[in-house]
């Protein structure tokens, strides 16, 4: 997820917010609910590999990041979506705290899906 401190105009008021992603600003900046997605406990971003290729894989990742930004009320909903795919079980294994046992995910595991 994008780390960076930032200031921005909005009609009259200027906001000056650090670490918030997109789905942070738009929640802040308009009051709506929002979700967060892309690269939920994974290392490398869907929009960053190709359909070919080495690139299409993503080993498992830290969330710590993500659940202080959730924590911190920066958007409403996280959707999970690789992780998921190689992780049927996400929610229960992070739920478990047992992390260090999600398997990364490889663009393979796209042709096992029913
Ligand atoms: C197999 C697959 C199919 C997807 N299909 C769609 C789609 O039809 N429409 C869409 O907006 N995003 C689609 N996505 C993107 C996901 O909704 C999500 O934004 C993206 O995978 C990033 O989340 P992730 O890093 O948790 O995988 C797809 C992703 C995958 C892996």
């Amino acid at each position: 997820m994008p780390s960076t401190a930032a200031s921005v105009a909005f009609g009259s008021r200027s906001l000056t917010a650090v670490d918030l992603n997109l789905a942070g600003w738009v929640k802040k900046i308009t009051g709506m609910p929002t979700i967060t997605v892309g690269s939920v406990s994974l290392d490398q971003d869907f929009i960053s590999q190709p359909a070919e290729g080495d690139g299409a894989s993503s080993e498992p990742a830290s969330i710590d990041r993500l659940l202080e930004m959730l924590d911190r009320g920066d958007f409403d909903l996280v959707a999970v979506g690789r992780a998921l795919i190689a992780n049927p079980d996400w929610p229960k294994v992070v739920r478990s705290g047992e992390t260090s046992g999600l398997n990364a995910f490889s663009k393979e595991l796209l042709a096992t899906l029913d």
